[in-house]
């Protein structure tokens, strides 16, 4: 890259984050403050919209009692907000080493710090919610977390913020449809338009890093990028349900996440999750080769 074109995309940098750090004084929430924690609980509204369950349609959703469906959705909501408290995590810890490389003068920088700070907001949410439910926050099974400890390691580049961008924007897609549906709890549509609105800054920030990174990388560069994108995202998708949420309707965690990975229903519901990001990353050369097998595997991809 010519010493100018590099001055010309970090003055980008600088603009989008500028930008970024007007909205994040704009609008912010801090849940202690913006969300009623003693609010009451109505007993008829679901936690998680019946057609996104994992089990929905199938023949052990059938054999279910309205009680055991609804609370089902609330340890599945409890498992997909602790996963995203995992992800949350990893980015932060990927974010500061960022912080450490760069110059702390610019407004990249002080993005980085915004981003990370909102993250924080966001885990406390999450933990707070599954607390308030009464639910455990499963997170993902215990051999990914151990997995993912490489990943800080591994990930830089345009790999690393698009496999948190995978996390964010599943999350995106699916609080989007929550945070509008009246049959839902109040809380639960509170924390999602939080979310939501928080997370868009952070999505701009991290598809311009993919834009970037990917432009300049080389053949072999885009190959392992490519590949890690997929790896990663297989965890993610993998993660969202921890079967241990099936033990708390009294099912058996291994028939039932069985039965949940072979629904057609559910299948269709990682698929449109996925839709958005999954768009973007093919525009953007991340989709293919080796780890299309992950893709599929990780119903992201349609088959
Ligand atoms: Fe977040
Ligand atoms: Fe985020």
């Amino acid at each position: 890259m010519s010493r100018a074109t590099q001055v010309a995309k970090l003055a980008d940098r600088e603009k989008t984050a500028g930008r970024l750090l007007k909205s994040s004084a704009d609008k912010f929430y801090d849940p202690d403050i913006d969300i009623d924690w003693d609010a009451e609980i109505p007993a008829d509204l679901s936690f998680h919209p019946e057609h996104r369950i994992s089990l929905y349609g199938t023949e052990l959703w059938d054999r279910m009692t309205p009680q055991q469906r609804l609370e089902l959705g609330k340890h599945e909501i409890a498992s997909i907000a602790s996963t995203g408290i995992f992800f949350e995590v990893l980015l932060m810890q990927m974010l500061l080493k960022q912080v450490y490389k760069h110059d702390p003068t610019t407004d990249h920088v002080h993005y980085l710090l915004a981003e990370i700070a909102d993250e924080c907001r966001h885990s406390t949410m999450f933990g707070k919610a599954c607390k308030r439910f009464g639910v455990p926050a499963y997170g993902p099974r215990k051999w990914v977390k151990q997995l993912a400890k490489v990943l800080p390691v591994l990930g830089r580049g345009p790999s690393a913020y698009a496999a948190i961008l995978v996390a964010e924007e599943v999350l995106d897609r699916m609080q989007r449809e929550n945070m509008v549906d009246p049959g839902l709890q109040p809380l639960i549509r509170m924390v999602n338009r939080i979310h939501v609105l928080e997370e868009a800054r952070h999505v701009t920030f991290a598809r311009q890093e993919v834009v970037q990174g990917m432009a300049k990388a080389g053949r072999f560069a885009r190959s392992y990028h490519r590949l890690l994108t997929a790896v990663v995202s297989y965890f993610v998708a993998l993660s969202l349900v921890n079967p241990e949420v099936y033990r708390a309707v009294g099912l058996d965690p291994k028939q039932a996440w069985k039965a949940a990975k072979n629904n057609p229903h559910f299948q269709e519901t990682m698929r449109y999750w996925g839709e958005r990001i999954m768009k973007f990353l093919a525009e953007t050369d991340l989709v293919g080769g080796p780890g299309t097998v992950l893709w599929r595997r990780s119903m992201l991809l349609a088959k």
